[in-house]
């Protein structure tokens, strides 16, 4: 297969280029620059330049995909502005609407959509699958609904095959948040909310999202596919397992009210309403599994990546 992938150099895309070439598929990588052509030749793509904003350049780089794949996304990292969040809503809609463009210029067989699992959280908290109707009315995840919608309605007019990945929340050794988890660990500054400790999310660790990637691809599966792994846990287990493998102190607790002033209300919504699925679905209608199966053995090899790599600095 001929892939072509949008966000190629990030947390997600690097391991699409890594993955489907240890397969033997052909991968073009969209790159802004030259340390996003190093990327992804060092992982045994073709680089080609474009940006999601400017259509001409994607078209013209997607040229010879039978998969396209938009796994492009800017979601901010330190102190994020409300413009910082529109970027990332715009790289959401508008690339969508380009990718699926540059699929049907190119007759690409399939194309694939990454979103997020919260897209279909229930407002009572209970668990939800593929079948259960998405979330009314959260501004937070609108753009990614919207995503899911232009890809499918594309690929009904133009008559590809559309799968949407909804990912688990992410975390990964080279993953922005997953440091900046750790790290608040090490200096104590990374609070458990009272209340939460029983209020699960759905995760998965960045190789076993984009395992889901090649396993869809390779498949050529449609439809709607949750990305998770076998246990959800909550933040305050998954904070306590972090903590213990970092020879950390024991996270403190604070009230909600507080959380909220600290980290704002929607890193506090996200991890105070429980977020449980399923990978049922897509188990049952290909052979991919997760390679870490539950956060323990995922937070292993995290850490184990820290220490081998000397990322994180350790505690006094
Ligand atoms: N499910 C989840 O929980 C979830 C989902 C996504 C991300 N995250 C988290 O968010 C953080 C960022 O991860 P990430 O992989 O999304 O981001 P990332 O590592 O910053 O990668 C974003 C990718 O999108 C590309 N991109 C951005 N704007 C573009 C544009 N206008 N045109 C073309 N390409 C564009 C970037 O290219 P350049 O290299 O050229 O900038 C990069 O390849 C991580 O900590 C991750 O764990 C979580």
């Amino acid at each position: 297969m001929r892939v072509f992938i949008a966000g190629a150099t990030g947390v997600l895309g690097r391991r699409l280029v890594s993955q489907f070439t240890d397969r033997g598929h052909t991968v073009v990588g969209l790159t802004r620059d030259g340390r996003g052509d190093s990327i992804v030749q060092s992982r045994g793509g073709e680089p080609r330049r474009g940006d999601v904003f400017d259509a001409e350049s994607v078209i013209r780089a997607a040229e010879g995909a039978d998969v396209i794949i938009h796994a492009a996304t800017a979601i901010p990292t330190e102190d994020p502005s409300p413009e910082d969040w529109d970027r990332n809503d715009r790289v959401r809609r508008e690339g969508a609407q380009v990718l699926t463009k540059a699929a049907a210029h190119v007759n690409a067989e399939q194309y694939l959509q990454q979103s997020i699992v919260w897209v279909a959280r229930q407002p009572d908290g209970s668990t939800f699958d593929e079948n259960a109707a998405r979330h009314p009315d959260d501004p937070s995840t609108q753009s990614a609904v919207d995503a899911e919608d232009i890809s499918l309605e594309a690929g009904e007019q133009y008559g590809f095959n559309v799968g949407i990945l909804r990912c688990g929340y992410f975390y990964a050794p080279d993953a922005y948040h997953t440091q900046e988890h750790g790290t608040a660990l090490i200096h104590g500054d990374q609070p458990i909310i009272d209340g939460t400790a029983e209020t699960k999310i759905s995760r998965i660790h960045v190789s076993d999202a984009a395992s889901g990637f090649v396993a869809v691809a390779e498949e050529n599966l449609d439809g709607l596919w949750h990305v998770v792994d076998n246990e959800p846990v909550s933040m305050a287990a998954f904070s306590v397992a972090l903590a213990k493998r970092l020879g950390a102190p024991a996270p403190e607790r604070i009230s909600e009210a507080v959380a909220r002033q600290e980290m704002g209300d929607v890193q506090v919504d996200l991890l105070s309403s429980p977020m449980s699925t399923s990978n049922d679905k897509l188990l049952a209608a290909s052979d991919w599994e997760p390679r870490y199966p539950t956060y323990e053995e995922g937070l292993d090899h995290v850490v184990k990546t820290w220490q081998s790599n000397s990322v994180l600095s350790q505690p006094k």
